[in-house]
């Protein structure tokens, strides 16, 4: 994670070096978001390459669910609160994406349909859906990591642009790597319509898009906003990469957990094979 001097530092040579910077907006933030790629975590690949045997085990998929629907659950809750676009226009450009979060056909939303995809490949539900709830009571539940995600999504959301950017724009390579990962062993997770409603339908695109367009215009009107909404989306990026640095822990102890098992077990069968001729 970088510091926040080198932060300050590079926003600095930011705003200094580009003279026409609200223009060049999309590029950059893609520029510099393409730098914590999800994707390039080692989490995703070590998850498809879990024996079956741990992958499948109900409380390890829970604990999964977990860290992964806090972190989403935290970035809808706290779109809600985006600044600046108050606007009639505006408003009802936001209010597409609440939609495509919350207000899917028959009252579904995108947070029960990822618990349902868990659900669906054996996991262990730590916390029902109703319990995600204010990111104080949340966080109680959560490693320093993804409780730090939490309570920043909540703060930054709601004062710049740039974290909504930064999440949009990097959502369909984090879905598409962790829906590619647990369908190594879960051929049908990658079908659950979490993933394939969006995939199919190009939501995550569409949101980046959105965001992108909605905060240059915005920030065409307000230029002194530039250097806050890279500096708060490069924040959130940074948090979000705690998030799969977690989980890759995750993924690591139940790995050395079942390799201990095993070796206890070896361990009972050697010691009954060598007492075995002297108890006959
Ligand atoms: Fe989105």
């Amino acid at each position: 994670m970088g510091t926040r001097d080198g932060i300050i530092h590079e926003i600095w040579d930011y705003s200094d070096s580009e003279s026409d910077g609200v223009e060049d907006f999309p590029s950059a933030m893609i520029a510099l978001l393409d730098k914590h790629r999800p994707s390039r975590m080692p989490f995703f690949r070590r998850l498809a390459s879990l024996p079956l045997r741990v992958v499948s085990e109900p409380d390890f998929l829970g604990e999964i669910h977990l860290v992964y629907q806090a972190a989403m659950h935290a970035t809808r809750a706290a779109v809600y609160y985006l600044p600046h676009l108050d606007s009639p226009a505006l408003r009802k450009r936001k209010l597409q994406i609440f939609i495509d979060d919350d207000g899917l056909a028959g009252g579904d939303t995108h947070h029960y349909q990822l618990t349902r995809a868990f659900r669906n490949i054996g996991a262990n539900i730590r916390l029902t859906d109703e319990e995600f709830g204010s990111p104080e009571e949340l966080c109680r539940h959560l490693d320093p990591e993804t409780a730090h995600f939490v309570r920043l999504a909540q703060r930054l959301y709601s004062r710049s642009l740039g974290p909504w950017c930064a999440v949009e724009v990097m959502s369909v390579d984090w879905m598409r790597a962790l829906a590619e990962a647990f369908s190594a062993h879960f051929p049908q997770f990658i079908h659950e319509p979490y993933f394939e409603d969006c995939f199919s339908h190009h939501v995550e695109e569409r949101h980046a898009d959105e965001a992108l367009a909605v905060s240059k215009m915005v920030l065409q009107q307000r230029p002194e906003l530039l250097a806050e909404t890279m500096r708060d989306a490069r924040m959130m990026a940074e948090a979000l990469d705690g998030v799969w640095n977690n989980l890759d822990r995750v993924v690591e102890e139940a790995r050395r957990r079942a390799g201990g098992f095993e070796r206890r077990g070896l361990m009972l069968i050697v010691n009954r094979m060598m007492m075995g001729p002297k108890l006959a």
